[in-house]
Formats: C-alpha cells, structure tokens, sequence
C-alpha cells in the first residue's frame, strides 16, 4: 500500500493556480479522503520571477519540465498547459514513464484522447480527464460509469463558458462583443487564443470528446460542423428577443441510423426552453437516453476554482487506486461502428432549436 502521493503540476495559469491553492490549503482534507497525504512537489512554469497572488514557496517552481518527468517521486503528472503542443509529448512521456495523468486539456484529448488511453491501459496507469469538458461539472465519470445502460439518442450542450458569457451579456446589457469578450478575458473564463472560443472550436474539442464516449466511437474535431458566435450583432439579440428566443451556441449530437451529426453553432432558443434559461459563465448539458429519458447537467464551466473542483477530484480518485493498487474501472472503448456526420449546410446566423 502506497504512502504518500507525489504530485507534479505543469502549469501555473488560471486552473494551475487554482489547482496549487486548492492542494495547499485543503491539505488536510484531501489527505482524509485520499487516505495519504498529496504532496505538491515541483510545478513548472514558464516565468518563475513572475508576480502570482497565489502564494507558493519559489522552490517548487521549475522552468525545466523533466523535473517532473523524470522526478521518482511523482506519482501523478497534472497537466493544465492548455494547447496541444508541448502538453501532448508531456502527457505522452508522463504515460510512458509509468506515472499517472490528469489533464484539463479538451484539444489534446479530442485529438489523442483514443490513443493516449490505450498507452495508460498498456502501462496500467491512470489517465483522468474531468476538467476537460464542462469545468466543475462532472461529466466524464457519469459518461464513462453511470449512464452506460443506456443507448444514447442526443446531446445538446453549452460547453464554452466565455460564449455563454458574452451571448449573455449582449442580450441583457446591451454590451458590445468586444467588451464583453475582453470581461471574459479578465474573468479567466477565455483560452490564451480567444478565437478558440468565439469560433467554436473550443466547444468542437468538448462535442467530439463528449459524443465519443457517448456513442463508443472515434468522433474527430474535425467531424463536427463548426459556426461561432463572432458574427452575432446586437440588432440579432433584438430581433430574437422581440420573436421569444434566446441565441446560445449549442454543441449537439444526434444519432441518426448509424452516423451521428455533430455540429457546434448558434442557435435560436424559445425563452421558455431550459437550455434558453442557462445564463454567463455556465454550461448545461442535456443528455436524451432510451431509459433515462432526458437528463441535465449544469454547473460553472470556466474559471479557475471550478475547473481545479475537476481536476483535483480526478487526482483523489487515482490517489485513492493507486494507494490500493486498484485496476482501472473506468476503461473506454471506442469500437461502435457508428460513422460521424456534419451534414448542416453552412449558412445563416442562428439556426432555430437545433
Ligand atoms: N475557455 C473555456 C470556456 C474554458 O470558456 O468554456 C473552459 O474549458
């Protein structure tokens, strides 16, 4: 039975942060559920003179990341780099080495997300991705454990917290995009590159790691339709309010025979539907199944303390398999001979209802 878990954090940014303070300041706590202490033992950071509210001894920090790499006393790599260059070879080398991973990142796993599986599966170590889609809101659990019984026939999802913020406050203030965009920025809701946000993409990534699970198959970024919000005026706002709509950038997937129709786009929402009523910063996920019926998760999708809710669960739960030296419970598979389809003619503004 192990002793103790080493933690190497690569990234200091707004999830790093809030990862590192979530570690050191609920020490204790963690230490009960884990059932041995989680020591934080290097965190690599690109500037290490540079000035952090979050207060953490200059001796943790590194600009080399083979620190953590090649550190022994690592037991899990936790990568919130963003990206996917280096955090896909630092994920690579980390599975390779025979350490656990917990990753934040949407692109690497909506790219490599099969394939860095298997590596952990031949290893027999751990590859923990919550924080990927929908921050705080556990999602990746539920659709690898608790909702399997069932055939999955849709999902409709707000998953960019940045577009939810600014549709939001275009519709309610009157605020312009660029204002509103530059908010989401200083909230720390926005990726480094924003386009990423305001053209879909980000929500491309989180629809093709979602809709993969969902249907046990391959769903690839680049098999989803994509539209953002970045065309949206506010006369479009005035014009959907004065006819009863909400606009939201949904992320859907529907099962149709055997393909599934991925897209990301905006869409025009009767006020009264749930999905219209999901307001700033938070995503909702609404799932349709043959036996649930339908299901909703909602909850913050961005920022930092959300976000580090995801990833130190994920850290607690590998914790908590590698103290027992558990085998892993959570295998994905990807085999469905189900073909993923885009078919949605690129087109106008805002799309009525999805
Ligand atoms: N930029 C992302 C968003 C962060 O706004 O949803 C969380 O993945």
């Amino acid at each position: 039975m192990k002793k103790g878990i080493g933690i190497g954090l690569l990234g200091l940014g707004v999830v790093g942060s809030g990862v590192a303070q979530v570690l050191l300041q609920k020490a204790d706590f963690l230490e009960r559920q884990a059932g041995s202490p989680l020591s934080l033992k290097r965190v690599l950071v690109r500037h290490p003179g540079k000035r952090r509210s979050l207060k953490i001894a200059p001796a943790l920090l590194t600009t080399r990341a083979e620190d953590i790499l090649q550190d022994p006393a690592v037991d899990i790599v936790v990568e919130v780099i963003g990206g996917e260059s280096p955090a896909r070879e630092y994920i690579r080398e980390a599975l390779q080495r025979g350490k656990s991973v917990v990753t934040a990142n949407k692109e690497v796993m909506a790219k490599y997300g099969p394939e860095l599986l298997s590596l952990a599966g031949e290893k027999g170590v751990f590859l923990h991705f919550e924080a990927s889609v929908g921050g705080g809101i556990p999602l990746i659990a539920p659709f690898q454990r608790d909702i399997r019984a069932n055939d999955i026939r849709g999902i409709h999802a707000i998953i960019n917290g940045t577009c939810n913020y600014i549709l939001t406050r275009m519709a309610r203030e009157g605020a312009e995009f660029a204002e509103a965009l530059k908010s989401a920025q200083e909230l720390g809701y926005a990726e480094a590159d924003p386009t990423n946000d305001i053209e879909g993409i980000d929500a491309s990534y989180k629809l093709a790691i979602l809709a993969s699970l969902a249907f046990q198959m391959v769903v690839r970024p680049e098999d989803v339709y994509r539209e953002g919000i970045s065309r949206l005026a506010l006369r479009d706002f005035k014009f959907a309010r004065e006819l009863g709509y909400a606009i939201r950038l949904l992320a859907i997937a529907k099962r149709d025979g055997d393909s599934v129709e991925v897209r990301v786009h905006p869409v025009l929402l009767p006020e009264d539907y749930l999905l219209a009523k999901v307001d700033g910063v938070f995503n909702a996920v609404q799932v349709e199944g043959d036996l649930f019926g339908k299901l909703l998760f909602y909850g913050q999708g961005a920022g930092a303390l959300p976000t580090a809710s995801a990833v130190v669960t994920d850290i607690l739960a590998i914790a908590q398999k590698l103290r027992c030296a558990a085998p892993d419970s959570s295998r994905v598979s990807f085999d469905q001979q189900l073909r993923a389809s885009s078919p949605w003619p690129r087109s106008g503004r805002a799309t009525i209802c999805g």
